[in-house]
Formats: C-alpha cells, structure tokens, sequence
C-alpha cells in the first residue's frame, strides 16, 4: 500500500492505472477507523479495480476549534487497517497541503447545506462539499462509497455530483452497528460507559417508529413515539427529532404516502450522536 502526502504524486498514481483500464474507487475518511468505515472500503472493493482512501480531519468543517482539537486520531492504526483490507493508496494530506492558500473558493448546496444540521452546524456542509470536491479532483474516483449514516451528507454529496456534472457513481451503505444497535460511530469512544449504555435507546426508538410503519399514523404522530422512547432516558438529551422527505430532505406531513427519514440528533453528555432510519411504502425502492 502506498501513502502519498502530495495532490500531484497521488492524482499521478490513480491516472496511471486508470490508463491501464483499471476502474478507481475512493472513500473518503477523517481517520479513527471503525469497522463502519471498513465496510465502506469493502463495498468499494467490490465494485471497482483498487481502492484509494483519504485520512484528513477537515478543519473548514468544524465550527468550534475545541471540536477539531478534540477529534481522535490514531494515523498508525488507520494505515495498518487500511493496508489488512486491500486498500492500494491512502491520500494523507496536512491542512496546509490542502488548503496552501487558505480556504477561500466554497462550493455550496445551499438547499441542502442550510437546513437541519446545517442550522446548528453553520458552514459545515459548505466545508464538507468543498473539501470532498476538492478530494474527488485529487483522486479521480469512478465510484465512491458513503455511509447513510450521516445522511444530510450523502443527500447533499448525491446532489453536488449530479449538479456539477461529476462522472462519479456514489453509494450509499446502510448504517454499521453495534451488537446492541447502537450505530458505529468515532464519536462513540468518547462516551462515559453510563452514555455508551444509554445510547441504545436511539436505535430502540427507530425500530419502534419502523414496527409501526404499516399503521396509518401521521408524521407528528411518529415523532411523538420516537421522542416519547427517548424521553424514557433520563441521559439522552434530545437535540432534533426531523422527519423528512427520504429523496429531497424537505418537509413532509400527514400520513406517510412515500419514503420519509427520521433523523435523530441527541446528546449524551458532552458527544452529540445522530442516527436514522427510512420507512414508509416504497423505501426499498430508494
Ligand atoms: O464523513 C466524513 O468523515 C467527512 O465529512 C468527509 C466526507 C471525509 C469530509 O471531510
């Protein structure tokens, strides 16, 4: 497995064996690798001829410097995991590779980037587009795998790709769990074992939503029982309960007449977690 640090060497790499006919997957990572992130190079794998990857903790997409200082990194076990799966280049930039100018040109999904987290979050999906643009230009993929798991994200990536007219096949993986439900995350280490065993009850309140999901209730009605089911928890500390429109993202209402996705966005102590499932009639066909 080789490891580059510059655009170029990397870009040179994946345009060599493109030449040769050989198909390029990429998944784009922030490091701390679990086994959620692993799936992804599997799927990626699976479908295309070698697998690039990227380790960079984006710094355009944090709001607050305590989050990035914050953020967990093991660079050692990353590339050791990486090598284990198949992984043939790992793009392993430093901000001021990427960014030599500072950040400046934004690339932006505003009715994507400005809704739900996007709210709470101000200006880290317009970090997050740019930096994957900037990525994908660097390691020219054909196909990219993402995980559901940060949903708004893949709905916005889906949409930047189709919009700018990028020749790239993006796949979106289901979430990864825990044996208990809870959904892999990097945030998950720094949960207390108390939070850690608390946060099972998001997956519990999504099953509940998706048992319920034949019955003709409307979508307050849903997010009435998801949020009855996390209340139970005295630990969770529920920041959003969104029932949106499983294509678009945008708001829906009444009874569920077509694939709608429940996204939750709670805290447990000072970790935020999200999580989400689709229901409704016709969400296979998503
Ligand atoms: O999902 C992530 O890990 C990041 O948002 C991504 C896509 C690697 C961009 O920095």
């Amino acid at each position: 497995m080789d490891v580059f640090s510059d655009k170029a060497s990397i870009r040179d790499y994946v345009l060599g064996r493109k030449r040769q006919g050989e198909r390029a997957g990429c998944v784009l990572t922030m490091g701390f690798l679990h086994d959620g992130h692993m799936g992804l190079v599997a799927e990626a794998a699976k479908r295309t001829d070698f697998v690039c990857t990227s380790i960079f903790v984006n710094p355009t997409q944090f709001g607050e410097a305590a989050d990035l200082a914050g953020y967990p990194t093991d660079i050692e076990g990353d590339l050791a995991k990486f090598e284990a799966a198949g992984v043939s280049a790992v793009f392993l930039p430093t901000p001021e590779i990427m960014y030599p100018g500072g950040p400046d040109t934004i690339v932006d999904v505003p009715s994507l980037s400005g809704i739900l987290q996007g709210k709470v979050r101000p200006g880290h999906f317009q970090g997050v587009s740019t930096v994957v643009t900037k990525l994908f230009n660097i390691l020219q993929p054909d196909v990219t795998v993402f995980g559901e798991k940060d949903y708004q994200q893949l709905a916005l990536i889906r949409r930047m790709v189709a919009d700018l007219d990028m020749p790239i096949r993006v796949v979106g993986l289901p979430i990864v769990r825990e044996a208990d439900g809870l959904a892999m995350s990097s945030r998950n280490v720094r949960l207390t074992p108390e939070d850690r065993a608390a946060a099972v009850v998001l997956s519990q309140s999504l099953d509940r939503a998706e048992a319920h999901e034949g019955d003709p209730l409307t979508v307050e009605e849903f997010r009435a029982l998801v949020r009855e089911t996390i209340s139970r928890e005295p630990r969770a500390d529920i920041r959003a309960i969104d029932i949106r429109d499983a294509a678009t993202l945008a708001p829906c209402y009444g009874r569920l007449a077509k694939p709608a996705v429940i996204l939750l966005s709670v805290r447990f102590g000072d970790v935020l977690l999200i999580d989400n499932r689709v229901i409704g009639p016709g969400k296979e066909a998503l």
